[in-house]
């Protein structure tokens, strides 16, 4: 199926894609407010500098599938699917300008509502970086009365290309992803896989809103990590590069998904150790490393808020499930559970702790020192079973998946807040008082 595209917003994002969509059959027509850029479409070249696209654009004026505009009203009369691709810069405040975005949804809503389509509803496309919960607010402000007179469905399809390889990310997309009302798959799939070019992953707008930005942060703090671990290493005569190449070749650990799981703070005898004496390192040899110095401040504020968390429903007893710092070892060191048993503990709330890896009489070394110093009567807190812990606990923490889910099922009662730290699936169905940690 080919669409006719209005494109609002002729910079890097709106050029590349009028003139990806226009070299693969479909109608364009580019809409901005600056004449310089409808006239250079107009005359066949690119308005931005983006390598191979000039080609596109000039092959596609002479056939005739791509045109701009100034004026919205018309291109808007002409197509079936409208994408926003304004700029959403920073205010000096540093919060999101909406402006571009909110002028170009007054535009449309009005051409929508005097010129009603006959062919059926339209897709409105919002391409522009926004921030999580815009999609919903400009749909009340502009476009509540055309959605549900059936004439508009909107998206939000975040653009993930990058300038210089635009017009080959465009054909081959690091990501794709759709953002729906309420997450289901789009009414207009097949004019959204036009758009995405590679299957979009389908989710709600807020979330489509916050994965962009959520690459975006992770590429900054990519970014900025290598440039730390290079200044340090600089700084101590160490090849940076060569560490960080070194680091980027375990696929495993290091570039691959794991850890990249939003759950439990971090913790165990390594991690928090190794963060503090390579910042203690840094500062002492005078080499500001903002972002290392926030590692463990940020961790205690996850852990801070999984507390709070569990104390707004102000539990007379706690069940906690899991205690070592991670699944599959009965390592209690740096333990973020045994921080939220030693807290909880000392502000008055009853404890029950089942953990089957935790044998508090063959635990030796360090690992028997700290736990005895941290909290002397673990003792008497653990529970044979799951069922026995949580047996007359207003809350359960779900920390680790130490027993299964249908003897879980059989010991709860479906009044017990369950708190998921990890993500556990089938876990929300066992009570009516699920919640995820974070997420
Ligand atoms: N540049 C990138 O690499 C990139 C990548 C992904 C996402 N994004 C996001 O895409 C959006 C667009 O970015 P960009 O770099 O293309 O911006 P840009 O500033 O290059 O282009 C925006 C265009 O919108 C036009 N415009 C402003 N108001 C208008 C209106 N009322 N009607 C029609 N046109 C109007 C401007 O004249 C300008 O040509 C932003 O939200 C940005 O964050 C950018």
């Amino acid at each position: 199926m080919n669409s006719s595209f209005a494109i609002f917003g002729l910079g890097y994002v709106g050029a590349v894609t009028a003139g990806c969509l226009a070299s693969r059959g479909h109608v364009v027509c580019g809409v901005d407010v600056h004449p310089g850029k409808v006239d250079a479409l107009m005359s066949g070249r690119s308005p931005i500098v983006e390598p191979g696209l000039d080609p596109l654009i000039a092959e596609a004026m002479a056939e005739g599938r791509l045109r701009a505009t100034t004026d919205s009203v018309e291109a808007v009369a002409g197509a079936s699917v409208l994408m926003v691709c304004v700029g959403t810069p920073s205010l000096a405040s540093g919060r999101l300008n909406l402006d571009y975005v909110r002028a170009v949804c007054a535009e449309i809503a009005a051409a929508l509502t005097n010129h009603p389509h006959p062919d059926g509803p339209r897709l409105l496309v919002l391409r522009s970086t926004m921030l999580p919960g815009s999609t919903r607010s400009l749909v009340r402000e502009f476009f509540a009365g055309l959605i549900d007179g059936g004439a508009l469905e909107v998206v939000v399809c975040p653009e993930f290309l990058r300038e210089g390889t635009a017009v080959n990310d465009f054909a081959d997309p690091s990501l794709a992803v759709v953002g729906t009302a309420d997450g289901a798959p789009p009414r207009l799939l097949e004019r959204v896989a036009e758009v995405t070019v590679a299957e979009p992953r389908v989710m709600t707008w807020a979330g489509a809103e916050m994965i962009k930005y959520s690459c975006n942060y992770f590429h900054a703090v990519k970014v900025a990590f290598a440039n730390e671990v290079g200044r340090l290493s600089r700084h101590l005569g160490i090849d940076g590069r060569e560490v960080m190449e070194a680091v980027c070749a375990d696929r495993r650990l290091n570039i691959s998904e794991y850890y990249l799981r939003p759950g439990n703070p971090f913790g165990g005898s390594c991690l928090p150790k190794d963060v503090s004496a390579l910042g203690a390192l840094a500062r002492q040899e005078g080499v500001p490393l903002p972002l290392l110095e926030s590692v463990l401040p940020t961790n205690q504020a996850h852990l801070d808020a999984l507390l709070a968390q569990i104390e707004v429903h102000r539990p007379r007893r706690l069940a906690i499930l899991g205690l070592t710092f991670k699944a599959d070892t009965d390592d209690l060191r740096g333990s973020p559970m045994v921080a939220v048993a030693e807290t909880l503990l000392g502000r008055g709330i009853d404890l029950s702790i089942y953990d089957p890896l935790v044998n508090l009489s063959a635990l030796t070394g360090a690992n028997e020192r700290d736990i005895r110093q941290r909290m002397p009567h673990l003792g008497r807190l653990l529970a044979d079973s799951a069922e026995q812990a949580v047996d007359g606990a207003d809350v359960v923490l779900v920390a680790q998946r130490c027993t299964g889910l249908d003897r879980l099922a059989s010991a709860l009662d479906r009044s017990q807040v369950v708190i998921d730290v990890n993500g556990w699936p089938g876990l929300e169905t066992l009570t009516e008082h699920y919640e995820g940690s974070c997420w």
